[in-house]
């Protein structure tokens, strides 16, 4: 059955005449429809911001420790429909069911850790240069978020944002992914049952040009206070653009060409492992995913070797099975990702697979569950002797698709694990701590993992990247406080007279030039 999904602002179903309506499909069987969408105007966004916007100063009025108290609850409730919500991701989106469970662990996870936040967000007392007066530091909302997420993680991603902007007293007006707007909509409807206030968080269904055209409206009208965007780098840009024009830094979360070094200490099984979790589980589709191998010259025929045998012997298929990954997100990664298929070169040689390409009766995969031509369904493909001119090398590639290519320094593979330009996540496999350490000084990811994959982060340590990965903004922990918060000094003087900093300080009289006698 579909579910009908339109917009909630204030509480209420959002009646304005829509921009528009889509089905989000299940892409592992293209004629399910999971849902079915009513799309918002950029006027609709705007008013939801309003909305947001109005209802903010009451929510920062609610004692913290009460805004911890939802957060206990969203979780609970949460966990409560783990199985069901997990179902409904593998449905719309084609996770595999244990990736979906993980995903919705995710959530509880982040609501675990901002729940006991409503009673630590602490403020700092800080002694004054002055006698008789007092310095403080307050965490203070920064007042309406919108937050734009993508559709890989539809629900983990989203409460990223949500949990910590709610818990620090901000209200929310939250677009997702059209194409997962079933899954939206039921970590809403979850959220929502924790009984947060209307208005406090929003749902709004709109495809991206009225997204960004009720962005700028609601900044023009100095109803919105911040931007968090989780997609790509060409939007990421336009968005950080916009809202630099309004002197707001957004909370950007960007794409990734990341990087797996292998060196000739490395456990290869254990890389090889790693390889196929990032490089192809999600298909390949997570902002993590491995783009490029760069393993050392000495072990390169043997890690080939093994690794294509990894892959070739991954079972693909019904994401309901136990599969290495489904299929791919919706029809629009799937054109994509044929694309980037068209940018290999004579001098690459393709391994993984029985075929490439979309994977059907006539097209097939050995090993495949299910029925190929139900979905949208890709052969992996490992793509070796990748150069550093190739615009499989520089450019993100969303989808099941690792390139390969050699080092003969470690200086060397740094210097082309950071040439994309990216620099969310990256990994060494090495058994040399002075390699560790070399690698995580010279690369420019946000993140490094050490005989792990570069997928799969924890969700309590800063999730984010530089260059074309980010701005700089940091996900998760504590670290997101500072996305969602500002700091507010305060000094009280309660000398009675006017004391000057810097003017009426007293001096103790140092002797410098006392020296030891010895
Ligand atoms: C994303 O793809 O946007 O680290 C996020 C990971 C996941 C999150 C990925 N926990 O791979």
């Amino acid at each position: 059955m579909a579910s009908q999904v339109v917009s909630v602002i204030n509480g209420r179903a959002a009646q304005d005449i829509p921009a528009g309506t889509l089905t989000s499909v299940n892409p592992s069987l293209l004629t399910d429809v999971v849902a079915e969408v009513t799309l918002a105007s950029a006027g609709t966004f705007a008013a939801a911001c309003a909305a947001a916007k109005q209802a903010q100063p009451a929510w920062g009025d609610v004692p913290a420790p009460v805004r911890g108290r939802a957060i206990t609850a969203m979780g609970r409730i949460v966990e409560a429909n783990k199985e069901a919500l997990a179902r409904l991701v593998t449905r719309e989106l084609g996770k595999p069911y244990g990736e979906a469970l993980g995903e919705v662990q995710e959530i509880v996870d982040t609501c675990d850790f901002f729940l006991g936040e409503g009673r630590r967000l602490y403020g700092q007392t800080v002694p004054s240069e002055m006698p008789d007066k007092q310095l403080f530091t307050f965490r203070v909302p920064v007042g309406s978020v919108a937050v734009v997420t993508a559709g890989n993680f539809p629900v983990a991603v989203p409460s990223w944002y949500l949990v910590p902007a709610l818990v620090t007293g901000n209200t929310v007006v939250w677009k997702p992914a059209e194409y997962a707007a079933g899954s939206a909509l039921a970590l809403f409807e979850l959220f929502q049952a924790a009984g947060l206030p209307d208005g406090v968080l929003n749902i709004v269904l709109a495809d991206g040009e009225a997204t960004f055209a009720g962005l700028e409206q609601a900044l023009q009208a100095g109803t919105l206070d911040k931007i968090g965007f989780t997609g790509s780098t060409a939007v990421g840009a336009r968005i950080g653009e916009l809202a630099g024009r309004h002197l707001q830094s957004p909370c950007l979360e960007l794409g990734g060409k990341n990087p797996m070094v292998v060196t000739p200490s490395a456990d290869l099984e254990l890389a090889v492992e790693g390889a196929l979790f990032s490089g192809f589980g999600t298909a390949g589709q997570r902002c993590t995913s491995l783009g490029t191998v760069i393993v050392h010259e000495s072990i390169h025929d043997e890690f080939l070797a093994q690794f294509s045998a990894a892959v070739s012997a991954a079972v693909v298929g019904d994401p309901a099975r136990d599969v290495v990954y489904g299929p791919m997100l919706d029809q629009k990664f799937a054109t994509r990702f044929e694309e980037y298929l068209g940018w290999l070169q004579p001098h690459h040689k393709v391994l993984g697979s029985t075929g490439m390409g979309r994977i059907s009766a006539a097209n097939p995969r050995e090993g495949f569950a299910g029925d190929p031509d139900a979905g949208l369904f890709y052969h992996p493909v490992i793509v070796d002797g990748v150069q550093a001119g190739d615009a499989l090398f520089r450019q993100e590639t969303f989808g099941p698709i690792v390139g390969v290519m050699t080092y003969a320094r470690l200086e060397e593979a740094i210097e082309l694990a950071n040439a994309p330009g990216y620099g969310l996540s990256s990994a060494i496999y090495t058994s040399d701590p002075r390699e560790v350490f070399q690698f995580r000084r010279g690369i420019s990811a946000g993140m490094v993992s050490i005989n792990n994959s570069t997928s799969g982060a924890e969700a309590h340590l800063p999730f984010g990247g530089n260059g074309k990965s980010g701005n700089g903004s940091r996900q998760s922990g504590i670290w997101v406080l500072d996305q969602f918060t500002r700091w507010q000094a305060m000094n009280w003087d309660y000398s009675g007279r006017l004391q000057k900093a810097q003017m009426d300080v007293a001096e103790l009289a140092a002797d410098l030039d006392f020296r030891l006698s010895t």
